[in-house]
């Protein structure tokens, strides 16, 4: 049986609409009850359908007279013609099974405490419902439990010994609801907005884990202001509250007023996290927070416009880092995410457009496409009407739209509205998948500079042809000695568009400023144009680029390093410059980007020879620094208590980057070593422990850190993620031998399994294909039991097409052992379908 295709194509509106839903849970570990109250009024007219997974319906009714719906595995249904034309209130009790619930869909139990996920359809596993975002209710909530804690969403309007009662005043979508029962501690504080209304705000943790909250609760806090001053948005309920759980299959939920999040992205101290954790923290909570304009007031449609909430969120979250901290740095390591992910996705068997026309499973759509290029859409669209155009237009957005339902033609629309512009062909970006490829030429006829742009979109699964899209791309010109005597913004619209820049001599092109569009750009540069750059560039994304695409050169050929290596040695030594920022400019390019980069180019993938690249390239320049490396690092000495914010961060990422280089030196190790052992946060920590483990020094380290660690789960995570990334598959299977491996928590799994998968190249194609065996193994025992998580995991097959002949058949047969696997998860066979097309 082959689970449907669902498609854009064939959206309808809801036959029947729901005003208000009360609901009762009587919470039991395996046989919770769940009774139903849904006020139902007439949308488009016909049967009633409501979606059922997993559910045990116990009586229904319909305006208090017991009826027999048609039940099957998906769903009832109850003829039109047993219906009230005008409207009827439908009741109903299922039973249903938290603690056996291991896809963490729904309500499931973990480490006793019940929580829920619903977006995009586990409510659906809660009760019979409508579980699509075009139907928004108003919902009161009771839940009776001997559990001390019972929240749900919206305010609370009564308890007692057994029971509370939540009442959400918002009309919601059922993917935003949420229940959480425990014994949880909270942490308070309050917000007050800026129209002088206090919001209380409480962070439920397990007990233990209240002094972690902190920083947490500051971004929270940081998050709300920002979105008042930026946005003009104001929260919108009394109460604001995030619980953090240690099972869960995504990062985090925006479920109105009741955030639900992996306990990675909140718990946090300058022991047990490092700085990347913080910013993550930092940029999760301000995420979810800002989903409450941008997801929940105005929702999606259906689930294609996926990206209108989660595009317009990231860009959001993206804005308010930037303000944080420092604004090049984030675009950098964006950008580096972007490329690592969404481009890769974007080359390969896998790639969607941003408004997807059809799944099967919508879970496999929450994609670095729909997310994070679905960011650089609107940050596009910014960029060509203007930052005044683009706040004209948000606020036209809110006033018309909220509390409804919107499609991706909803928001362009407002952007026509409030500019005059037609952006029929902007909206080419969200329909077309791909990344465009930007060749550009240069000429210089003594007065004139021209650049003729020639863009060329590849084609992609089930989009063979492709039309020209507008790509914004800023630039500057540079003159001999690194003045900018001229910049602007040229929309390459067309196949081939031209930018004349009249001028007296051959300048050195910045294009693509800021990474202002999406693309591959391939500028034929001239001897020498790169390092103009990486010394002078006056943006700093393209100064960092520049260095990037000088090492790039020589990862791909085998090449001269000596460019490069003087252009980085001399940022390093320029004090003007943020550390942070250079941190980014040592850093090497990635063997999954150097990968993508050699199957770009049109040659076969051999991670072998990108490994040894890679470590030539890098010996390189720690040798063209050789007695530099020691006084930068000590340099970046940072005096005083730890803290994630400011410099700090910044100089320990530039210090740490060093010590990368100094390990390759003759006795570099006993520094790394030493570092370990001195180190007094989790950050230098881990570094130290990343580089010993790096070169098969980490022995005791590890055993250091296991033993300092025992019991705090986030931290033995990353002892297991780094042993995975730099393990021989022998490690890794002593690893999955391991009691702590505890591979039903995502987390856990993760941390084993994709980071082999994903950050291990070398064990990963091993030339036998026992690494691809072993992620089979595992994708097909996690498929049985968390569906969401096996499919996401499969992704690592995703660039199979593009490595030496003899691997792709070793991945091939796996992949054809998983799709004739007895049984399959919906999840799993259409993502192993659609990597074998
Ligand atoms: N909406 C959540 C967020 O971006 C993520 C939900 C993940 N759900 C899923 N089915 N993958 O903040
Ligand atoms: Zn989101």
């Amino acid at each position: 049986m082959t689970d449907p295709t669902i498609r854009l194509a064939d959206y309808t509106r809801p036959a029947w609409e729901v005003d208000t839903v009360h609901l009762t849970f009587r919470l039991s570990p395996d046989a919770t009850e769940v009774r139903a109250r849904i006020r139902f009024k007439p949308g488009r007219g016909g049967d009633l359908w409501l979606d059922g997974q997993a559910l045990d319906l116990l009586e229904a009714a319909i305006d208090g007279k017991p009826v027999a719906p048609a039940v099957g595995k998906q769903g009832l249904s109850v003829p039109a013609a047993d219906l009230p034309k005008d409207g009827f209130e439908w009741t109903c009790t299922t039973r249903i099974d938290p603690e056996g619930n291991t896809s963490l869909e729904g309500l499931y139990l973990s480490q006793g405490m019940y929580c829920t996920q619903c977006e995009a359809e586990g409510f659906r596993r809660i009760t019979y419902f409508p579980d699509r975002p075009d139907v928004m209710a108003i919902y009161t909530v009771r839940i009776e439990s001997d559990l001390p804690v019972l929240l749900s969403n919206g305010n609370r309007i009564g308890s007692g010994p057994g029971w509370a009662e939540w009442h959400d005043p918002w009309p919601k979508p059922a993917y935003l609801f949420a229940l959480v029962a425990g014994d949880l501690k909270s942490v308070t504080d309050s917000f007050t907005t800026r129209s002088g209304r206090k919001v209380d705000l409480a962070i439920w943790v397990r007990d233990g884990d209240q002094d972690r909250c902190a920083y947490a609760m500051d971004s929270l806090k940081r998050s709300m202001r920002w979105d008042e001053e930026v946005y003009g948005r104001e929260y919108d309920l009394d109460l604001f509250q995030i619980v953090a759980v240690d099972d869960f299959n995504a990062g985090a939920m925006e479920n109105k007023g009741l955030n639900i999040f992996n306990s990675k992205y909140v718990l946090a101290s300058p022991e047990t996290a490092t700085d990347g954790d913080f910013e993550g923290i930092e940029s999760v909570i301000a995420h979810e927070y800002f989903h409450n304009w941008t997801g929940n007031r105005i929702t999606c449609r259906d689930w294609f416009q996926l990206s209108l909430k989660e595009g317009l969120t990231v860009f959001r979250d993206q804005c308010f880092t930037a303000d944080m901290r420092s604004a090049p740095v984030k675009r950098i390591q964006d950008v580096q995410g972007l490329r690592a992910a969404q481009f890769r996705e974007d080359a390969g068997p896998l790639a969607h457009p941003v408004r997807p026309e059809e799944y099967v499973e919508i879970n496999n759509f929450y994609t670095a496409t729909v997310y994070e290029k679905g960011a650089e859409v609107i940050r596009m669209l910014r960029e060509i009407v203007g930052a005044e155009a683009y706040e004209t237009a948000l606020n036209l957005y809110f006033e018309r739209h909220d509390g409804q339902a919107c499609t991706i033609e909803d928001w362009l629309q407002v952007f026509e509205d409030a500019t005059g512009r037609d952006l029929s062909q902007f909206k080419l970006w969200y329909r077309q998948a791909g990344t465009p490829q930007l060749d550009v030429e240069e000429q210089f006829d003594g007065t004139v500079h021209r650049l003729t742009f020639r863009q060329n979109v590849p084609a992609t699964p089930g989009q063979p042809n492709k039309q020209p899209m507008p790509i914004p791309v800023r630039w500057g010109a540079l003159d001999a000695s690194g003045h900018e005597f001229a910049n602007g913004l040229h929309i390459a619209d067309a196949a081939v568009t031209t930018l004349d820049i009249p001028c007296s001599a051959r300048p050195v092109m910045s294009l693509l400023r800021g990474f202002s569009a999406p693309v591959h750009l391939k500028q034929a540069e001239q001897v020498g144009d790169r390092a103009h750059r990486l010394a002078h560039d006056t943006d700093p994304f393209n100064r960092w680029d520049a260095g990037r695409a000088l090492a790039m050169e020589a990862l791909l050929d085998g090449g001269d390093t000596q460019d490069w290596c003087d252009g980085v040695g001399r940022v390093l030594e320029d004090e003007a410059l943020d550390p942070a920022f250079r941190a980014m400019v040592l850093s090497v390019p990635g063997e999954g980007e150097i990968a993508q980069a050699t199957a770009l180019a049109g040659r076969v993938v051999d991670p072998d020879v990108i490994h040894a690249r890679r470590k030539q390239v890098r010996q390189n320049l720690a040798h063209h620094l050789s007695d530099r490396l020691a006084p930068l690092r000590d340099a970046q000495q940072i005096d005083g208590p730890y803290s994630p914010d400011g410099s700090a961060p910044g100089k320990r990422a530039l210090a740490n980057g060093l010590l990368g280089l100094i390990a390759l030196q003759s006795d570099g190790l006993n520094l790394a070593q030493a570092a370990f052992d001195r180190a007094d946060n989790m950050t230098d920590s881990l570094a130290a422990l990343t580089i010993l483990t790096a070169h098969g020094a980490g022995k005791n380290a590890l055993a250091h850190f296991h033993h300092r660690w025992s019991g705090v789960s986030l931290v033995i995570d990353k002892w297991f993620g780094v042993q995975a990334r730099f393990g021989s598959i022998a490690d890794i299977e002593a690893l999955l031998d391991h009691t702590e491996f505890t591979w039903r928590t995502p987390n856990r799994f993760r941390a084993l399994i994709a980071s082999f998968a994903f950050g291990n190249p070398t064990e990963f194609h091993r030339k036998d294909g026992a690494g691809y065996q072993l992620l089979a193994d595992w994708l097909l025992r996690m498929d049985a039991l968390n569906p969401m998580v096996a499919a996401r995991t499969s992704t690592a097959f995703d660039s199979w097409r593009t490595v030496t002949e003899d691997r792709q058949a070793l991945i091939a047969t796996q992949l054809e052992r998983i799709a004739s696997a007895p049984t399959l998860s919906k999840d799993t066979s259409e993502m192993i379908g659609r990597l074998r097309a």
